[in-house]
């Protein structure tokens, strides 16, 4: 590790490392997508390469996909695989339930997928993550390219009567362009500054057409392992 790393780098860093030692010989992985997946993805490249650890390898994104073969880990496809043993991932955000904000890096429909489809998910994490309420962090949503506009309406409509502090879609950008997640649909970011209900409102985004699926993770995480500046690590 060097020495010029950021707290907030030595953090996501150490939750990673520690992350990497649940992963045995043989086991079928997740790999999550984000700069703290990618340290722990960094971790497990290390370990194939010293160790000789042999895993078999699932990527939440083509980002994730493509680092992992570069550092060395054969990356198989979910529809082969079908059911993994662990999965590890990032968050934007999770409450003492170990309820989580996913999506910010745009991956949230395969990061679902693949949790779901996964014995244990285990969410590495800066302490910063960790919130009381969820819902400062923008909930990312991912929607259907057709009829986008009218599903962002339905959307602030609908949030108009749940118990959250904010209704406002905006569209997530790339540069000039609609950011386009692995599965060639858009996301709309909800700022909604306070989620009340989670579990309640992760179920109703669903509802609405044009919606794939929400960022809101209940009860699929198992363990969070949280890294501090200081390079300690808690887990949980
Ligand atoms: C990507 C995600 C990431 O896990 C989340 O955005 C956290 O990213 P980072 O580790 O860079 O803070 O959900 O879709």
């Amino acid at each position: 590790m060097s020495a010029d790393l950021s707290p907030i780098d030595i953090a996501k860093f150490a939750a990673a490392k520690r992350a990497s030692g649940f992963v045995e010989d043989g086991m079928r992985v997740g790999l999550g997508t984000g700069s703290t997946a990618a340290w722990l993805v960094k971790c497990l490249g290390e370990r194939v390469q010293d160790e000789g650890l042999e895993i078999t390898a699932v990527a939440t994104s083509s980002q994730t996909a493509k680092q992992a073969q570069e550092v060395g880990i054969k990356v198989s496809s979910l529809n082969d695989v079908k059911w993994l043993d662990l999965t590890i991932d990032g968050a934007d955000e999770y409450d003492d339930e170990l309820n989580l904000i996913k999506g910010g890096g745009g991956a949230l429909l395969q990061e679902k997928i693949v949790a779901t489809a996964s014995d244990r998910m285990i969410v590495i994490a800066d302490s910063t993550k960790k919130v009381a309420t969820l819902g400062a962090f923008p909930l990312p949503v991912e929607v259907l390219a057709f009829g986008m506009p009218t599903t962002q309406l339905l959307l602030e409509e609908m949030l108009n009567g749940l118990d959250v502090m904010g209704n406002k879609a905006t569209p997530r950008m790339a540069g000039d362009a609609l950011f386009v997640t692995d599965e060639g649909n858009h996301i709309l970011d909800l700022h909604l500054g306070r989620i009340g209900n989670a579990r309640q409102l992760a179920l109703i985004l669903n509802q609405v057409p044009g919606v794939v699926e929400n960022g809101l993770f209940i009860d699929i995480c198992d363990v969070i392992v949280t890294g501090y500046g200081d390079g300690t690590v808690e887990t949980r």
